[in-house]
This record gives C-alpha cells, sequence and structure tokens, in this order.
C-alpha cells in the first residue's frame, strides 16, 4: 500500500472532510487538564463537542450522540459510573487509559472499560503495555492509535 506524504495528507483530508460534512455529536468524558483542548479540536474539525460528565444525563444524552471519547486522565470514582454507562449506550467509543498502571484503582478501571468493547483506544507505549499486559481481551479487534 502507498503510504507516501501524499497518501497522508489525502487521507487525513478525507476523514476531515467526512468528519465536516456528518458535524458528528461527540459525547466527552476526558479530563479536568485537556477538557478545553479536546472541546476546541473537536469544534476546529467541525464535531459538536459536548462535555456530559454526568451520569444521570447519560440515558438521555448518550445514545443521541455519534460517538463518545472517554479519557481516565483526572479519573475520580465519581466520573466512572458516567463512563462505563456511556460505553454501554451503543455508540462507537474511544478510551483514552491515560497513565493506565499509575494505580490499582486506576488500572482496575480501565480493564473494565476495556471489557467494553471500545473501537479505539488511545494511549501511548507503557499505557498499551500495561493494559496488554493485565487484559485478556487486549489480543481483540480494537484498534490501538499511538499517542506521542
Ligand atoms: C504515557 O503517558 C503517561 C501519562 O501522561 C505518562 O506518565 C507516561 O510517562 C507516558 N509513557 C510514555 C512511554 O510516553
Amino acid at each position: 500500500m502507498d503510504r507516501s506524504p501524499k497518501w497522508w495528507g489525502r487521507s487525513a483530508w478525507s476523514f476531515l472532510s467526512a468528519v465536516r460534512a456528518r458535524a458528528p455529536l461527540v459525547q466527552c468524558i476526558t479530563n479536568l487538564v485537556s477538557m478545553d483542548i479536546a472541546a476546541n479540536v473537536l469544534l476546529a474539525a467541525g464535531a459538536s463537542p459536548a462535555m456530559v460528565h454526568s451520569l444521570r444525563e447519560v440515558p438521555d444524552f448518550t445514545p443521541r450522540c455519534d460517538a463518545v471519547y472517554v479519557n481516565v486522565g483526572t479519573l475520580s470514582e465519581d466520573w466512572l459510573p458516567s463512563m462505563r454507562a456511556a460505553a454501554s449506550a451503543g455508540r462507537p467509543w474511544v478510551l483514552d487509559p491515560v497513565a493506565a498502571a499509575a494505580s490499582g484503582f486506576r488500572m482496575e478501571a480501565c480493564l473494565s472499560l476495556l471489557e467494553l468493547r471500545p473501537a479505539v483506544v488511545r494511549g501511548n507505549g507503557s499505557e498499551i503495555l500495561a493494559l496488554a499486559d493485565r487484559s485478556a481481551a487486549a489480543s481483540s479487534s480494537f484498534k490501538v492509535v499511538p499517542r506521542y
């Protein structure tokens, strides 16, 4: 397959055009540090971000979304049920297992989210290796997108 700079440019433009044409509603349950960046990147790409974190909103809101983004960067016991509920709503979703191995709670949270079959796991090398080491699901069919 041709993976020239031209191919990457055409592919990126094709994906960006598809996002702009569809203007997908993306629910983000993401960390407090990068929440505004995530919202602005989605806006710049032509999507419609929604920073909806409350468990009580998930049943009404998440089924109307085109996709869900879950980032465990500033994980708390309050957010994990929202993450699990949103991930279970039948929408394609992305798991960003930030610092998965930093604590037992975080690792167990990431493993329980992984069992809910994300379409994409977006992590860096150490996060992917830590999860692959611990998860039977790691050999399944989700896409791994490196984060540098
Ligand atoms: C991966 O990201 C985590 C969280 O930001 C960081 O602590 C870790 O050093 C990173 N690992 C690599 C290999 O980049």
